[in-house]
């Protein structure tokens, strides 16, 4: 997920009328878009349609009560005008999401999605005071979280300073945690990342995938996390409570920066963001927002803290447009397409097979849309493949908040939505044999 860290690291974001680079250019969708790539899925006709589940022009909590929501107000710690939808998460029938916390006026990092009297509203998860500023053994900064389809176990990643702005003060430290959604979000393991792998003064841990390294694991042994703020790729091993660090210029932005959004030039100057992985556990994927590059590591690279990441960092290809999260089926790798206002699929099994290739020399041939609109899905972010599946994402508008253009009152629309389109893949984590589900493509 992007968020004002733009404002941080490129010293501000302002729409720019620079000119692009000669050759910029962008893919007409019509071109990509090709029916006989997308076909029917479950019997229907016609390619499946993106739902909106759930959408909000500002977001709103589930408070305990109204005094509380005054409490909160008065205190100046809910600002409605400055809440902005993050990471999005799936288990079971329930979503979860994360309030990206740049300052101390958002009242709960981690939230379900709940409705109540008719209205989608956030939960604090599992608690408000779970959620509590400057107690820091609660979450402090969540920015995404993961949860393994398997065991119900949700893996929270913590920036631990409250804020983007670099060397802010950052009384706790940044933090893995993982919460049981099947015991009300209990604690099943927290660990603080030492401040010589992750600082707590810049960093900016941003997304995560999971590693077991054999199907027949029990146990995820690593995760493998996006530290926008510094630009490297944080490793940390649950079974020896080791945690290490690679940073590469793969990882940085090039001069496919600048992203143009329904007429509007927006420069992303945001270093590494979205990842995914195969279901194998053999590669992670990992993409800058501003860039179109998708690049690949083996993750016997990243398990070794000696690993050599630039021998074995490897280019697959461009995408058809910058992209901020990613998720992984067991097929294919999603993402969005920002400068096009949609989410496509990267369908690596069939480039796989067309290709002739092993995993390790695959580039992308094979893109295909998936939802597209020029209104809902301003800038799709966070994105999760659930077990039934579907591919849930978040479309937020990051590129108008950030530049300060966002309305919250509704008059310009909504800002804030959580969808969901059919697409017969399974998340790559999810232990069921062989058995993905419908095949796509
Ligand atoms: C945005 O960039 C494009 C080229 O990439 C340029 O043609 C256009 O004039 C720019 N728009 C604005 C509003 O600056
Ligand atoms: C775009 O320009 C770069 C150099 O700026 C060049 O290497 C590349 O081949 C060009 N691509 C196309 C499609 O023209
Ligand atoms: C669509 O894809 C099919 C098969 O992949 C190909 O034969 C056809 O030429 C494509 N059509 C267009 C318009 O690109
Ligand atoms: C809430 O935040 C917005 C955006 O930063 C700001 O313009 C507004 O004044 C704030 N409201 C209050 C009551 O502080
Ligand atoms: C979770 O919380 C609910 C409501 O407080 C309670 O009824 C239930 O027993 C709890 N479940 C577990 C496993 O603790
Ligand atoms: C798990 O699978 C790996 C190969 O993927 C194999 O080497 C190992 O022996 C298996 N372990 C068990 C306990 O079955
Ligand atoms: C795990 O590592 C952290 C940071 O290096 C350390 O503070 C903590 O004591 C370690 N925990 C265990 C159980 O070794
Ligand atoms: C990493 O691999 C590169 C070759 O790609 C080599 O030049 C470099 O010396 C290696 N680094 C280490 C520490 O082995
Ligand atoms: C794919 O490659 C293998 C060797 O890498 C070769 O034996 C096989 O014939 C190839 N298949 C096709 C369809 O080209
Ligand atoms: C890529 O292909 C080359 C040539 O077929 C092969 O030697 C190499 O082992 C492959 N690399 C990987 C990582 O699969």
């Amino acid at each position: 997920m992007l968020t004002a860290l733009v404002l941080v690291v490129s010293g501000l974001l302002l729409p720019v009328s620079a000119a692009p680079r000669a050759n910029f250019t962008i893919r007409d969708p019509s071109s990509v878009y090709n029916n006989s790539i997308i076909k029917p899925l479950g019997g229907s006709a016609s390619p499946p349609v993106a739902q909106v589940v759930h959408e909000w022009a500002a977001l709103e909590y589930d408070w305990p009560c109204d005094w509380v929501r005054d409490y909160y107000a008065e205190r100046g710690w809910f600002n409605a005008s400055t809440n902005l939808l993050g990471g999005l998460d799936v288990y079971k029938n329930d979503l979860y999401v994360t309030v990206i916390r740049v300052s101390n006026t958002i009242p709960s990092g981690l939230n379900k999605v709940v409705q109540k009297n008719g209205r989608s509203v956030l939960q604090p998860y599992p608690s408000l005071r779970a959620n509590e500023i400057g107690i820091c053994a609660s979450l402090q900064f969540p920015f995404a979280t993961y949860t393994d389809p398997n065991t119900g176990w949700m893996y929270v990643i913590d920036v631990g300073r409250i804020g983007l702005i670099r060397n802010s003060p950052a009384p706790c430290p940044p933090k893995i945690v993982v919460l049981d959604l099947n015991r009300n979000g209990t604690v099943v393991r927290s660990h603080n990342f030492p401040e010589s792998v992750v600082p707590r003064g810049t960093n900016i841990l941003n997304d995560l995938v999971l590693d077991y390294v054999t199907k027949n694991a029990s146990r995820v042994r690593y995760a493998y996390i996006t530290d926008t703020g510094n630009a490297q790729i944080v490793v940390y091993d649950f079974q020896t409570n080791a945690s290490w660090s690679f940073r590469h210029p793969s990882m940085e932005t090039d001069e496919d920066k600048t992203v143009t959004i329904n007429g509007v030039n927006y420069t992303m100057d945001v270093p590494v963001d979205g990842i995914a992985m195969d279901p194998d556990f053999e590669y992670v994927y990992y993409c800058p927002v501003g860039t179109k590059k998708l690049h690949q590591i083996p993750t016997f690279v990243l398990r070794n803290p000696a690993g050599n990441f630039s021998r074995y960092a490897r280019f697959v290809g461009n995408k058809v447009s910058n992209a901020d999260g990613m998720a992984s089926g067991k097929r294919a790798i999603f993402y969005g397409a920002e400068a096009l206002n949609a989410l496509y699929r990267w369908d690596i099994s069939k480039d796989l097979a067309s290709q002739n290739v092993t995993e390790g020399n695959v580039t992308i041939a094979t893109e295909s849309l998936v939802a597209q609109d020029p209104e809902k899905f301003r800038w799709v972010d966070s994105m999760k493949v659930s077990a039934d599946g579907y591919l849930c994402f978040t479309s937020n508008r990051v590129n108008e908040y950030v530049a300060g253009t966002m309305d919250f009152s509704g008059a310009k629309g909504t800002n804030f939505r959580i969808n969901k389109v059919f697409v017969g893949d399974k998340p790559y984590l999810l232990k069921d044999g062989s058995d993905v589900g419908i095949v796509v493509g």
